[in-house]
C-alpha cells in the first residue's frame, strides 16, 4: 500500500441494485433469474480469460513501464507548456475521462504554477476547424505531442500525425524526436515504422489490450502522469477492484452482478443503458463507458457463428443537468432502458448556499444548505422518481473521487463488460464493425491494396434524389 493511503475498504465503490429487483422494482428481476448454469459457465469463461483478457493484468505487471512513464512525465512537466494527445476512440476517451475526473475542471486555464505541468489537449477528431484552432493556440517549440494508435494505421490519427510531423519539421528541422512520442504496438502497424524512422521515444500498447481496455497502460498513464495524476494510485484502485471481482459467484462479485443484470435487462427488451453521473468530474466517464459498452457488446455474431445482433445502446446523461432534459423520458417513457446513476459520497468541496432574501421563502429555503447537499438530494429524488414510475435503475457510489476510486471505477466497468459479453456468448474484445468503416475510408481515399473495396463501394445503388429535400 502506498505511504499514507487510507484503508482501501473506506474507498470501496459500492454497487446498489435494489431498484433492479422485485419487489422494489415492479418490472425488476427475482434472485432465481440470477442463478443457474449459464452464470457458472460465463464465470468460467472470464476466469480463463477468454477469448483474450490480458488487459486484466495491467494493474499488476507494469512496474518497469510505470517507472519509465513517471520519468518521462517529470521531464515533460518541466520542459513543456503544452501536451497534445493525438488519438481516437480507445486511444482518447480514457485520457479525457481521467483528466476530467482527477484534475481541476479548468485545468488548462490555471496558471503554470498552479498546474505544475503543461496544458493538455486530446485531439480525438479530424474536424478541420478544430485542428486549425489547436494550431492557433500552441507553440510547437514548447509542445510535446503523443500520437497513440494501437493498430498504428487509423486514418484519423495518422492524418493528424502527418500534419504535426510536417509542422515540427518546418519549425525544428530534421530532428523532431524531442517533441513527439509514439504509443503503439511493439511491432505491428505503420506507426512503429515511422517512430523508428524519426527516432521517437515509444511506449508499447501490450498484446491483448484493445483500445477500449487500454486506459491503464501507457495509452492513458502517460497523459495522466504528465498532468500530475498519481498513476500508481489509479493502478492500485484497479487492482483492488480486480480482487473484489475475483469471485465466480456473481452474488459476491459486484462487476459480474452489474453485467448480468444488464444482460437480463437486454433479454427483457431494455436495450438502452443510460449512464448518468451526478458529478461534473465524472461527465466523460459516460463517454468512455459508451464506447466500452457499445463497441464490446454490439455484435452480429456469437462465438458459435450464429447471428445474434447483440448489444445495448449507451446513452450519456449528466445529473442534475439532464434532469431538465432527459429525465421526463426516463420516468414516463417506454420501459426500454436501465439507468445507472454514478454517485459521490463526499465531494472535494461543499459550496455553501448563503441565507438571503428571507422575504422570498420559495428561494430562501435553499440558504444554509450546500450544493453538495442539493446535488445529493436531487440524485436521491431522481432515484425515487424512477422507482415510483417502475423504471429500472441502479447506483454505483464512489465514496469520493480520487485516483484510487477512479481506478476502481474503470476496472469495475471493464470487468462488468467482460462478464456481460461472456453471458451473451460473443467476442467482447474485437470490433469488426469499426474495421469495415476504416477499410471503406481507405478505399475512398485511394489507399493501395483497397481496389476491391473501392469497387464494392462503387457498386452501391445510387441514392434517389426524391429523398433529398
Ligand atoms: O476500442 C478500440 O479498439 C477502438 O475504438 C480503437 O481504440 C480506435 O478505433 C482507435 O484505434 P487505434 O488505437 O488502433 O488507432
Amino acid at each position: 500500500m502506498a505511504q499514507g493511503r487510507r484503508n482501501p475498504e473506506d474507498l470501496r465503490i459500492r454497487f446498489d441494485f435494489n431498484y433492479m429487483m422485485k419487489p422494489l422494482a415492479a418490472k425488476g428481476f427475482v434472485p432465481e433469474q440470477l442463478r443457474g448454469e449459464r452464470f457458472a459457465e460465463a464465470a468460467e469463461t472470464v476466469a480463463k480469460g477468454c477469448p483474450d483478457m490480458r488487459w486484466k493484468q495491467l494493474p499488476f505487471v507494469q512496474d518497469e513501464v510505470v517507472a519509465r512513464i513517471e520519468e518521462t512525465a517529470a521531464e515533460i512537466r518541466e520542459k513543456f507548456d503544452t501536451f497534445v494527445v493525438l488519438g481516437i476512440g480507445g486511444s482518447a476517451l480514457g485520457p479525457i475521462a481521467v483528466q476530467q475526473a482527477l484534475n481541476h475542471p479548468h485545468y488548462n486555464e490555471l496558471s503554470r504554477e498552479r498546474r505544475g505541468g503543461p496544458r493538455l489537449y486530446v485531439e480525438d477528431n479530424i474536424d478541420p476547424e478544430r485542428m486549425r484552432a489547436l494550431l492557433d493556440i500552441i507553440d510547437p517549440k514548447t509542445t510535446m505531442f503523443n500520437v497513440i494508435s494501437k493498430s498504428g494505421g487509423t486514418s484519423e490519427t495518422m492524418s493528424q500525425l502527418l500534419i504535426v510531423a510536417k509542422l515540427l519539421h518546418d519549425e525544428l528541422g530534421d530532428d523532431i524526436s524531442g517533441h513527439l512520442i509514439a504509443t503503439t504496438d511493439k511491432e505491428k502497424g505503420h506507426l512503429i515504422k515511422i517512430a523508428r524512422k524519426e527516432n521517437l521515444r515509444t511506449f508499447v500498447v501490450p498484446d491483448g489490450v484493445g483500445g477500449r481496455f487500454s486506459e491503464l497502460c501507457p495509452v492513458g498513464l502517460l497523459a495522466a502522469a504528465v498532468c500530475g495524476i498519481n498513476i500508481r494510485e489509479l493502478l492500485a484502485g484497479a487492482a483492488y477492484m480486480d480482487g473484489l471481482c475475483a469471485e465466480k459467484d456473481l452474488w459476491k462479485n459486484p462487476a459480474y452482478m452489474y453485467g448480468a443484470l444488464q444482460v437480463l435487462a437486454m433479454e427483457n427488451g431494455m436495450n438502452i443503458t443510460v449512464m448518468m453521473p451526478y458529478a461534473d468530474r465524472l461527465k466523460y466517464m459516460s463517454d468512455w463507458y459508451a464506447q466500452l459498452w457499445a463497441e464490446s457488446l454490439g455484435k452480429k455474431f456469437a462465438l458459435d457463428g450464429s447471428v445474434v445482433h447483440a448489444g445495448q445502446t449507451p446513452v450519456k446523461a449528466l445529473g442534475v443537468t439532464d434532469q431538465h432534459s432527459q429525465v421526463q423520458l426516463y420516468t414516463e417513457g417506454p420501459f426500454d432502458k436501465v439507468i445507472t446513476l454514478l454517485a459521490v459520497g463526499k465531494f472535494a468541496c461543499e459550496t455553501p448556499i448563503p441565507v438571503l432574501y428571507e422575504d422570498v421563502p420559495d428561494v430562501s429555503f435553499l440558504g444554509g444548505h450546500t450544493h453538495a447537499e442539493l446535488i445529493t438530494a436531487e440524485r436521491k429524488a431522481t432515484e425515487y422518481a424512477l422507482y415510483k414510475s417502475g423504471h429500472l435503475c441502479n447506483t454505483v457510489t464512489l465514496p469520493e473521487i480520487n485516483a484510487f476510486t477512479v481506478g476502481e471505477l474503470l476496472c469495475f466497468f471493464e470487468i462488468a463488460c467482460a462478464y456481460a459479453g461472456a453471458l451473451l456468448g460473443i467476442n467482447t474484445f474485437d470490433q469488426p464493425g469499426v474495421e469495415e468503416g476504416k477499410n471503406a475510408t481507405y478505399a475512398l481515399l485511394g489507399k493501395k491494396g483497397y481496389d476491391e473495396k473501392r469497387a464494392e463501394l462503387a457498386r452501391m445503388p445510387e441514392k434517389d434524389p426524391a429523398y433529398v429535400l
